[in-house]
């Protein structure tokens, strides 16, 4: 029995996409991305949980888990940079854009701040190279990043 739980809300949407998939444990991918928002992270817990949802073993949801990168097994800040180092976006100055935000959080990439407030990260093409040099900022992308623009948005957001 796992030790944590999705929210009503939560628990609603999962019924809402399970429906949609002739076996339970087709729906692994939106059930996992519904967790990461709910939980912020994919736990030993949250993997049980899963598990326990989608009526398969736990070590079934641990191999997607291992499989799919994207999503986070550790708790992530509550802004998530992730800063685009496709081809467009290297071309187009990403390094600067990195090391900006690496001196302005105080971070490494692929680190979190200790106080759970920012997580910077480095990621493939995130498929808005027109925009490049870009971010996805939580939910938000934010394209033909400088480093002033970059500091309007910290501000906005701090
Ligand atoms: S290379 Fe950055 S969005 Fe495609």
């Amino acid at each position: 029995m796992s030790k944590v739980a999705f929210s009503q809300e939560s628990l609603s949407e999962f019924e809402r996409i399970v429906a949609q998939y002739p076996e339970r444990r087709a729906a692994m991918l939106p059930t996992l991305y519904l967790a990461e928002k709910e939980f912020g992270h994919i736990s030993p817990e949250v993997e049980v949980y899963v598990g326990e949802l989608l009526q398969v073993p736990a070590i079934k949801v641990r191999e997607v888990l291992t499989f799919y990168t994207l999503f986070a097994s550790k708790p992530r800040g509550k802004l998530h940079f992730q800063v685009c180092r496709g081809i467009s976006c290297d071309l187009r100055g990403c390094t600067k854009i990195i090391e900006h935000l690496q001196e302005k959080l105080n971070l490494n990439s692929e680190e979190t701040s200790a106080d759970l407030a920012y997580t910077l990260s480095e990621v493939e093409c995130l498929g808005a190279c027109e925009t490049a040099p870009m971010m996805q900022l939580n939910d938000d992308y934010h394209g033909d990043l400088t480093t002033e623009t970059v500091d309007l948005i910290l501000d906005e957001k701090k």
